[in-house]
């Protein structure tokens, strides 16, 4: 092999091993920043909901880790979705205060609403929050709280009060206000929020069961 051929070769294999570090070095950055990511995602989804879970039952009213104090449910019918959804039990000290859990209603204009709710150990809802929905803008998303204060009427609320043939929009003979110009999102939740208290009044016991000491 002549001087000049050897040289090529070995410029060759320069650029090749140069070209395979840079895709070493490149692909190491890339997922180091997406496992970066994917955990500042974790920490803003753990943040939204622990300020959520506040909006809905005060800070103040118990003592435990409510995100650690949780239990799996799961019912199709009551809580409106196939999936396993989590549970956060809040206590004072021993004594259960109240059980907070998403719902969802799945029958709101544009699919499911999602929804947070709490209720207390008399079966008093502390609060309702919607999570996420897909409801039109000026129309059914009147059920966030930055757009009107309907979903606070919740609170306070129980199976009984108002009574069953009560909990519906005021067009349909009931005590909830409707959006003017939207109906159907607020008889999903409403008929959603019905039900959480039917799932609560049926679990009762285990939702507000003490917490599985883990070894
Ligand atoms: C483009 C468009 C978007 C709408 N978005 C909503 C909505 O988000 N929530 C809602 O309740 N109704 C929405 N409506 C109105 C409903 O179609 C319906 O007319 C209204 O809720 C009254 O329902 P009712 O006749 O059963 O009382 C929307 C209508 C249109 C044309």
């Amino acid at each position: 092999m002549s001087d000049t051929a050897a040289t090529l070769r070995r410029q060759m294999f320069g650029s090749a091993g140069l070209l395979a570090l840079f895709a070493i070095v490149g692909g190491v950055l890339v997922a180091g920043t997406e496992a970066l990511t994917r955990e500042r995602i974790i920490e803003q989804q753990r943040a939204s909901l622990r300020s959520t879970l506040t909006e809905v039952l005060p800070a103040e009213r118990y003592t435990n880790a409510l995100l650690d104090d949780t239990i799996r449910i799961r019912d199709p019918d009551l809580l409106g979705t196939d999936e396993p959804l989590t549970a956060y039990r809040a206590r004072r000290g021993a004594e259960p205060v109240a059980v907070l859990f998403p719902v969802v209603a799945p029958d709101g204009y544009s699919g499911d609403i999602r929804l947070l709710v709490g209720i207390d150990t008399h079966g008093t809802l502390t609060g309702v929050r919607v999570l996420n929905h897909r409801e039109t803008p000026g129309l059914g998303d009147a059920i966030e709280t930055r757009r009107s204060d309907w979903i606070r009427q919740f609170a306070g609320l129980s199976l009984g009060e108002p009574p069953p043939r009560q909990w519906k929009v005021r067009k349909d003979g009931g005590q909830f206000d409707q959006f003017a110009g939207a109906t159907i999102t607020p008889r999903a939740v409403i008929k959603a929020v019905r039900q959480a208290l039917v799932f609560f009044d049926t679990h009762r016991d285990t939702l507000l069961a003490p917490p599985v000491d883990t070894p």
